[in-house]
């Protein structure tokens, strides 16, 4: 049977550690690293997240501040509260909670938060930073820094002489997930829903790494004996067993099966979706770092 990695331990080590930062700039500066957390409308999902953000940022000890627009919010009032915040010397990260209601242009706001407030990753100028792997000067997306995080407890800072197979090409997790994995030395394979004979592609992988948004997709002989398996998949199925209507999470990787075969997996819940608010709150820390012109912590 494999090793369940355990994502809430990870996490709440990468908590701690930037619970301390944060105590320490503050102690040296009298600044406390502020995340501004924007949503717009009432999707409950969104807000339940914005929720868990909201609570994390204040155990970091951080100023936590949310703005909560409605519905019928224009794009040029969410604008000028973008504006507004990179322009706050007290607001080190910004995040615009997405899915964003469909009557605005999402990718306008995102790009226009400055990249050094950029805590989610998603600036252009950041991810051509990663493109060009260069790790140390931008912000890291989170949940492919909190998988690269994950990966790198099970197998060192080195990968040296390992196939990594990634499933999935988004903007949001696969590609930066791909180059993280090949800034790290491993031999990187992208998978996508054109890739052919894609059990076959994943057999070869050391690392595979599931980021699609089908349930239980990958079977027990997709898995090479003895890979770490990353699932970072999020859906909602029916769970009869529970109850009628009831419902549970699953990830993209059939679990049971799977960890017959593999030497580590990430478990769903509990495997990769902690360490992206853990990550969230490190780019925090490490951008208001960068503000004060200190060195940055590493987590
Ligand atoms: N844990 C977290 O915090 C976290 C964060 C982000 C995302 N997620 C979850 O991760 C999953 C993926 O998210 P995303 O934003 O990357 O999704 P996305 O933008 O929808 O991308 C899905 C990717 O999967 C590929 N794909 C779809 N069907 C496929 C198939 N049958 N075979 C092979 N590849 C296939 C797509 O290929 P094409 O490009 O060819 O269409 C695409 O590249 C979702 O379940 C999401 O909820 C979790």
């Amino acid at each position: 049977m494999a090793f369940v990695i355990d994502g809430k331990e990870a996490a709440a080590s990468v908590i701690s550690a930037v619970t301390e930062a944060s105590v320490s700039l503050e102690g040296k500066t009298g600044i406390k690293p502020g995340l501004a957390v924007v949503i717009v409308g009432e999707d409950p999902a969104s807000h339940a997240y914005v929720n868990s953000k909201g609570k994390m940022a204040k155990q970091c000890g951080f100023n936590s501040i949310q703005h909560t627009l409605p519905e019928e919010t224009t794009q040029e009032e969410l604008q000028a509260l973008v504006d507004t915040l990179n322009a706050d010397p007290a607001v080190h990260g910004i995040l615009v909670q997405l899915p964003l209601p469909k009557h605005f242009d999402s990718d306008a706001i995102i790009q226009s938060i400055l990249p050094e407030k950029d805590v989610d990753g998603l600036n252009i100028a950041n991810a051509g930073k990663i493109a060009t792997g260069d790790l140390d000067t931008g912000l890291i997306s989170c949940t492919p820094a909190g998988s690269m995080l994950l990966v790198k407890r099970v197998h060192g800072e080195d990968l040296s002489g390992l196939n990594a197979v990634v499933i999935g090409r988004s903007n949001l997790f696969g590609k930066p997930m791909g180059l993280l994995l090949l800034a790290a030395n491993a031999t990187v394979t992208m998978a996508h829903s054109r890739t052919k004979d894609l059990a076959s592609v994943c057999r070869n992988a050391d690392i595979l790494v599931a980021a699609v948004g089908r349930a239980e997709m990958v079977k027990r002989d997709w898995v090479k004996p003895d890979a770490t398996v990353i699932d970072v998949g999020i859906n909602r199925v029916p769970a009869p067993e529970k109850g009628e209507g009831k419902t549970k999470l699953v990830g993209d990787v059939a679990f049971a099966e799977a960890s017959e075969v593999a030497a580590s997996i990430t478990p769903v819940p509990g495997g990769v979706g902690p360490m992206t608010i853990a990550m969230l709150m490190a780019n925090t820390v490490i951008a208001a770092h960068r503000a004060c012109s200190l060195p940055v912590p590493k987590f």
